[in-house]
């Protein structure tokens, strides 16, 4: 599975969201890192994985915030957007992981995916 590439095509305008998606990308390429590599410990890929929905939802508050303060008249549509990410697909790797299946790439790949499009198709929206 390709990791995430950040390029310009991913700048959305405002400075501080482009900050934040990309260090965004770096954690989740390191948390993808850490799943396919079987000589790095459960508890190690558990760290960065907390990281990582820590740092989401981190942003999505910072994000939610910008729309509120502009104005953005499909803030509670997009709030969902986050909403199903932080419980549906992290809940889903979490519990793969609580599970046992600990390499599995599918999920992994479904989050990747769901992060590029989401910021190039949806956090574009609000920043136009
Ligand atoms: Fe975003
Ligand atoms: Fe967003």
């Amino acid at each position: 599975m390709p990791k995430i590439e950040w390029d310009d095509s991913f700048s959305v305008g405002v400075v501080e969201i482009d900050e934040q998606h990309r260090r965004w990308i770096e954690i989740i390429n390191e948390l993808h890192d850490s799943i396919m590599d079987k000589d790095i410990s459960a508890e190690t890929t558990n760290r960065i994985l907390h990281e990582m929905i820590e740092y989401a939802n981190f942003h999505f508050a910072f994000e939610e915030d910008y729309m509120g303060k502009i104005n953005y008249i499909d803030l509670k549509k997009h709030h969902y957007q986050h909403e199903f990410f932080s419980k549906n697909l992290v809940a889903k790797l979490q519990e793969e992981r609580a599970g046992g299946l600990l390499r599995n790439s599918d999920v992994m790949r479904i989050l990747m995916s769901w992060l590029q499009k989401h910021i190039l198709e949806e956090d574009k929206k609000f920043c136009a």
